[in-house]
């Protein structure tokens, strides 16, 4: 034999050498959870190791993340109320306002972006107005334009619409120059399926539909060249980045994305990737950490840029640790 692929495998430093993939602790973007209160850090039942917080102790977290080096978080509200509009979303003295300016001024270097989606602030637990039963498309981006100001007004750096919604990136990048925030980014949901894996995060962030599902405007999975056409869409609107969601379960729409955009490309390793990973490895069933770093790896080798993660913070341990 000539060829013997094992000869680059045959120890440690060699592996090192050769391998092609290579995890960063800059590739992870942190989710957190805010609700009003103080001194709050409520443990997320659904999601072991992920917290609800408040302002006050968001911060802290928000600086002991950029201690270790993650270069971003991503911010969702749990509103003090809901109503059919989702009128909190876009409150000056919301909760997400307010944790974004918290976090902006004590952990300047720290890239924060949001969630623009109404789920969480409507009564009826949809990402868009509800009329004659139906999630009504264009009524919806005014509101989302309206939620993406308020958070640059509180200073944030990037806005990631997740709604789903026909034309919001247009309509956010529009409202954004208006009211003269053209540096503010928007991170483009631009590929998001209509998943069961999102069942912890819909506990967490409370923000279920109360009626139907989100059939109607989340993607299917069974298809993916809608999603080249999603993220086309998105790209022509003005998107800065675009991000596919779930991750793991999509690897193969991960990869056919990369090769159609010239953008930075995320994806989301969302809640119920995370939740299998924990409750498998709390069962003695597989080995947690090594599962987790193996599942970034794939994400990473996939063709994304950079992870939505709740490993975030546990991955960058691994990571520093060689
Ligand atoms: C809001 C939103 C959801 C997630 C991110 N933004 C839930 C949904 O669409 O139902 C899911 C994140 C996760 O599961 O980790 N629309």
């Amino acid at each position: 034999m000539r060829i013997r692929p094992r000869r680059l495998r045959r120890n440690a430093a060699i592996r090192d050498m050769v391998r092609e993939t290579r995890m960063s602790v800059k590739d992870f973007i942190a989710p957190l959870f805010v609700k009003p209160g103080k001194k709050i850090k409520d443990p997320i039942p659904s999601m072991p190791g992920q917290f609800h917080f408040s302002v006050d102790t968001v911060v802290r977290e928000a600086q002991e993340l950029c201690s270790l080096g993650i270069p971003s978080i991503i911010l969702f509200g749990l509103p003090d109320s809901k109503d059919p509009l989702g009128s909190r979303s876009w409150a000056e003295d919301g909760v997400v306002q307010q944790a974004i300016s918290a976090i902006k001024s004590r952990v300047p270097d720290l890239v924060v972006m949001t969630d623009v989606c109404l789920c969480e602030y409507t009564d009826h637990g949809h990402c868009g107005v509800i009329s004659n039963g139906r999630v009504d498309n264009d009524a919806t981006l005014e509101l989302l334009a309206r939620q993406a100001v308020s958070h640059a007004k509180a200073g944030v750096d990037f806005v990631a619409p997740s709604d789903m919604m026909d034309g919001r990136v247009a309509a956010i990048r529009t409202a954004l120059d208006q009211a003269g925030f053209d540096q503010i980014g928007i991170l483009s949901y631009a590929v998001k399926y209509a998943s069961a894996f999102y069942g912890p995060f819909r506990d967490a962030a409370d923000s279920a539909p109360r009626f139907g599902d989100r059939t109607a405007y989340q993607m299917d999975p069974a298809n993916a060249l809608e999603a080249l056409k999603e993220a086309h869409l998105d790209m022509e609107e003005g998107a800065d980045m675009i991000m596919v969601k779930p991750a793991t379960p999509y690897l193969d729409v991960i990869s056919r994305v990369r090769d159609i955009t010239l953008l930075p490309l995320a994806a989301y390793n969302v809640s119920g990737e995370y939740a299998m990973v924990k409750a498998a490895a709390g069962k003695g069933w597989i080995d947690g950490e090594r599962v987790m770093m193996e599942m970034l790896m794939a994400i990473k080798r996939a063709g994304a840029d950079l992870i939505l993660t709740y490993f975030a913070k546990e991955a960058a341990g691994q990571i520093d640790n060689g």
